[in-house]
């Protein structure tokens, strides 16, 4: 266990990091339940951790690109775990893999150097079968990156940089956090996800911005375990995205709406500068359903959801006055389009169910394995292609690949029926998770040139990753 802190290692910020299990006033009545992330500060400027007050969502981490950190975790709650910092490229024994997981009582130290260009990182458990529930019990977090590129883009930053995790959950009678994972959720739950009654906004029904005026920066990361949503304005005016996954995309793009699946980021610009003082303009997010079983490709709005929530108004913004004006800027980012090098290896990897159980290329995961075709080359540059044709059941898959960031170079094959919701992707930036649709091959650019070692790649569904949706793969 990577437990001594080693002296070759000198961390600008030193943090320590609990797991513990809290009891939380979320909804009126009796407090809820929830085990969440606490940290402190050791060493370094004390705003490199921020609480949300009153939130089970973890503190929000601030560090900067060439940060060396470590981060002393601690292992309070009644199940194994580890942290993964997700979208962060660091060390394979400080990425969380599963096998690295510790007991109840244990501690797992990390140190590393923050290489990742600015972006909005986040942070969640990953012991293997345990994803699901730990997440979904309160444990995940905000790992946010700056660095001199950003801050040449002059974004809105203070009070006027807004985080925002959208996630679903179910309550008891009892208010008590209710899910059904890989093995509670009957053989459907295990197929399809899981899926919460309510949206909630850092853990409360919503957020609101009174005398909100100028520009905002706004991020948003679907912290669910299975909901997919889409994000549009309440007053039907198009979002202009800023910055996707992995950082700011080349220049502003606008969309009439976003697509997020679980675990992605989407950054946006929000500019009130000519709205009435008065008016009230609410962000939505509406669920996305994709219909059970059987039922084939189905957008939204047709079919039996697996479990249906309301739409939800998770950011209320009520219009002030002396609006200040601030530019959005028109480049924010040194970002090249992506082009594939001639001679680039290719490699598929069939989305697949077996045995009422997703894998990826036939197989599920198992801890130490890693097939011939998951061997690739430190320093090579690939094309992975995530292909979602199955005809067993169809069904989006967030697909997630850590120790790197990628560019996504294509997208065949979406189906018409599903073919309006491309307009909610951020495709054209860095990106760590892609939302493949059903019948969709999705084809990713990635370089192998940051670490040697053992790595993940899986589906963010995290009922799926629990049941082993989940493989290695070697960089060496
Ligand atoms: Cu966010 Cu392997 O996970
Ligand atoms: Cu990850
Ligand atoms: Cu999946």
């Amino acid at each position: 266990m990577a437990t001594a802190a080693t002296d070759k290692f000198t961390p600008d910020v030193d943090i320590e990091l609990v797991a513990q299990p809290d009891e939380l006033q979320l909804l009126p009545g009796r407090p809820t339940a929830v085990w969440r992330y606490v940290g402190r500060v050791l060493k370094g400027p004390a705003d490199a951790l921020q609480t949300i007050p009153g939130s089970y969502a973890g503190p929000i981490f601030r560090l900067k690109t060439g940060q060396k950190v470590r981060i002393r975790f601690l292992n309070r709650i009644r199940q194994p775990s580890i942290v993964h910092w997700h979208g962060l490229i660091v060390p394979e024994q400080m990425d969380g893999h599963p096998r690295d997981v510790v007991p109840t009582g244990g501690e797992h130290l990390y140190e590393f150097e923050v290489r990742n260009r600015a972006g909005t990182y986040w942070f969640h458990p990953h012991p293997h079968g345990h994803t699901g529930t730990q997440v979904y019990g309160g444990l995940a977090g905000l790992f946010l990156v700056s660095d001199d590129e950003e801050r040449a883009a002059r974004l809105p930053d203070g009070d006027r940089d807004i985080s925002i995790v959208l996630a679903d959950r179910t309550f008891d009678a009892a208010n008590q956090l209710v899910y059904e994972g890989a093995m509670g959720g009957g053989m459907m739950g295990g197929m399809t996800g899981f899926f919460g009654e309510r949206i909630l906004a850092n853990g409360r029904p919503s957020l609101s911005f009174p005398g909100a005026a100028g520009a905002y920066r706004l991020r948003l990361l679907n912290g669910s375990n299975s909901r997919i949503y889409r994000i549009a304005r309440s007053d039907r005016k198009s979002l202009v995205a800023i910055a996707s996954d992995g950082g700011l995309l080349a220049a502003p793009v606008t969309r009439p709406f976003l697509v997020l699946g679980p675990a992605e980021r989407a950054e946006l610009w929000l500019d009130f500068h000519d709205e009435s003082a008065g008016s009230r303009i609410a962000l939505i997010a509406e669920p996305l359903d994709f219909g059970g079983p059987g039922m084939g490709m189905m957008g939204r709005g047709r079919g039996a959801p697996a479990q249906p929530a309301a739409p939800q108004a998770f950011a209320l913004f009520t219009i002030g006055k002396g609006a200040g004006r601030q530019a959005l800027p028109n480049r924010l980012a040194d970002l090249a389009l992506a082009t594939v090098p001639r001679e680039t290896q290719r490699r598929e990897f069939a989305l697949t169910m077996g045995h009422m159980r997703w894998g990826i290329n036939g197989r599920t995961f198992e801890m130490e394995a890693v097939a011939p075709d998951e061997r690739v080359r430190f320093g090579d540059t690939e094309v992975w292609e995530f292909s979602n044709r199955t005809s067993m059941m169809a069904m989006p898959h967030p697909m997630h690949i850590h120790a790197a960031q990628f560019r996504v170079i294509e997208r065949l094959g979406t189906p018409p029926g599903l073919a309006g919701l491309r307009a909610g992707f951020l495709d054209g930036g860095v990106k760590d998770t892609v939302l493949v649709l059903p019948g969709e091959r999705v084809r990713v650019l990635l370089t192998f040139n940051a670490f040697r070692g053992l790595f993940l790649y899986h589906c963010h569904n995290l009922v799926h990753e629990d049941m082993g949706m989940m493989r290695n793969f070697r960089i060496a």
